[in-house]
């Protein structure tokens, strides 16, 4: 086994988005691409020697390789030990949850989270800090430096290592754990959730359909809900993990977990579906012929959480992203909670679940959480849910109805506009920018703009600061439509409008959101110039 260094050179685009690089996992696989963003994320954190890691990923095509190249690459560099989910498996949850339990220096995983995957899309890397958590902006900010400086990489020359078995082994001198994937989490699971009270929900004929979306939460779910929770086999559908996730996009939505909306509406249909994503952190939850929005998610989790054993002493405050509706800050104001609004992006939530100044997070793009890990977590989600309802017995839809008629209902909607010219949609943007002081007191569309500014986080742990976090449009009589463009996507600009209405009209609480949004909606084209500078007559997705 020998150890070399390769020379290197920059590679164009290796900005960290979102949530990790993803790009085409075609390009990933080009020569030094992965081996580049490794060595940058190892050197943007001060280099790895005499650490431990966790590395594990969602089994998407060129995970198993991937992993090989990141084990030999520590190895090389001195790192300590590796803690590796069997065949380099591990939700991002699991990972999450492993960094923290293990207290290692941070992890690496797999992912491009709801992206599809396979030799034609896509593939993704993420480090994420001692807490757990995806790194915040400071620290992939001096990644992408390093991605611009780099001249070389280390790496061993060695055959793959044996992932397939659980146990210690080692790659030169670094110590490598191969660990069973799901225990853990498990466990962590146990302890939050009054299992006792969701298995006997389930024995007394609760029907669950879980669809993993042939993801990685395949065998979390299974071992949960069918193993532990004792739910008739069958329970959860397309739960074996494939590469390309079944030729699928494994986004919990009402588009694209299509068989799992029409189960939900069919005539038979379950008394409870969800749905998770490629790498298990995104939720969706429907009930029979109720389909509920993340954000009324995160405000009825936030609302009932207390049933739960986990959340029994109740919540230190809340927090939801910035274009998220603001059903939870209902919740938080008859309750005397704490609310903060972030960014889009799991990691800005981080340091207030560490400040434990939040205990429940959530984001409209399917993501809910708590202090419990340092991601988002889809299992989790559902399981709060089924703990809730076992213990007030309720259907989902009753959750809903009861809900608004406590809170009032937030009518929201997210249109996206995919695969938009870069230029057209940082045009649409820099426009509306420009009219953020003339915009107040003008009419469109039969709304009157009340605000418009584009919004700025500042963390009230740390006091860093970050702007152009999306732009925010007002309307007089409530209600507002929120620009933004995607941080995630991997082809063109994805133009991002979230809409927002809130109704306290007991009487008008079951319409369509389009409809009950309509004026908004054209509000929102009308200042955005959407259909002239996108050429779009509609979005491609409304959620
Ligand atoms: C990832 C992050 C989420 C974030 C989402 C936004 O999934 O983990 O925290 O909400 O990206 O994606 P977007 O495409 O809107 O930038
Ligand atoms: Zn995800």
């Amino acid at each position: 086994m020998e150890r070399i260094t390769v020379q290197t050179q920059p590679i164009e685009g290796q900005k960290p988005g979102t949530s990790g690089l993803r790009k085409k996992t075609n390009v990933y696989m080009e020569p030094h691409f992965l081996e580049n963003f490794i060595q940058s994320i190892f050197n943007g954190i001060g280099g790895v020697e005499g650490k431990t890691l966790v590395l594990g990923g969602d089994g998407r095509y060129f995970n198993d390789r991937a992993a090989q190249v990141i084990l030999r690459m520590a190895a090389a560099q001195g790192c300590a030990k590796v803690i590796v989910g069997q065949d380099a498996i591990l939700s991002t949850p699991a990972a999450s949850h492993m960094i923290r339990i293990r207290e290692t220096d941070g992890g690496i995983i797999m992912s491009a989270s709801h992206n599809p995957g396979g030799p034609k899309e896509d593939f993704g890397v993420k480090f994420n800090t001692p807490n757990g958590g995806p790194a915040p902006e400071e620290v992939t900010d001096r990644i992408y430096a390093a991605t611009k400086e780099i001249t070389s990489y280390d790496i061993m020359v060695a055959g793959d290592v044996d992932l397939a078995t659980i146990g210690e082994t080692a790659l030169g001198d670094m110590a490598i754990e191969v660990v069973d994937p799901v225990a853990d989490y498990a466990e962590l699971m146990e302890e939050l959730f009054d299992f006792d009270a969701i298995a006997r929900l389930i024995d007394n004929g609760f029907r669950i359909r879980f669809d993993a979306m042939h993801a990685v939460t395949g065998p979390y779910a299974t071992e949960i809900l069918e193993g532990r929770l004792g739910a008739p086999r069958g329970t959860v559908v397309n739960g074996t993990p494939s590469p390309d996730f079944g030729g699928g996009h494994p986004d919990p939505n009402p588009i694209w977990a299509k068989e799992l909306m029409d189960a939900m509406f069919a005539e038979d249909a379950p008394d409870f579906g969800a749905a998770s994503d490629g790498d298990g952190d995104r939720n969706m939850i429907v009930g029979r012929g109720a389909y509920v929005t993340p954000s009324d998610s995160l405000a009825v989790l936030a609302a009932n959480a207390h049933l739960a054993p986990g959340y029994s002493n109740g919540l230190a405050g809340v927090a939801r992203s910035m274009p998220t509706s603001g059903a939870v800050d209902r919740v938080a104001a008859k309750r005397g909670l704490d609310c903060y609004e972030t960014p889009t992006g799991w990691k800005f939530f981080g340091n207030l679940l560490d400040a434990g100044r939040a205990t429940l997070c959530g984001e409209e793009s399917a993501g809910t959480g708590s202090d419990h890990v340092r991601e988002k977590d889809g299992l989790w989600a559902v399981l709060l849910w089924l703990n809730i309802l076992a213990v007030n017995g309720k259907s989902v839809q009753q959750m809903l109805d009861d809900h608004w008629a406590e809170f009032g209902r937030n009518y929201y909607s997210r249109h996206d506009y995919e695969g938009v010219d870069v230029a057209a949609a940082e045009g649409l943007m820099d426009a509306m920018r420009a009219q953020f002081d003339t915009l107040p007191g003008k009419e469109f569309a039969g709304k009157v703009v009340a605000s418009a500014d584009e919004f700025a986080y500042d963390d009230p742990v740390d006091g860093s600061h970050s702007a152009n976090q999306g732009i925010r449009i007002g309307f007089e009589g409530g209600g507002r439509a929120v620009f933004r463009l995607s941080g995630t996507g991997t082809v063109g600009a994805t133009l991002r409008v979230y809409l927002e209405d809130v109704c306290e009209d007991l009487a008008a609480m079951h319409r369509d959101p389009q409809e009950a949004l309509a004026e908004i909606i054209a509000a929102a084209d009308a200042i955005a110039g959407i259909a002239e500078r996108t050429g779009r007559d509609g979005p491609d997705v409304r959620t």
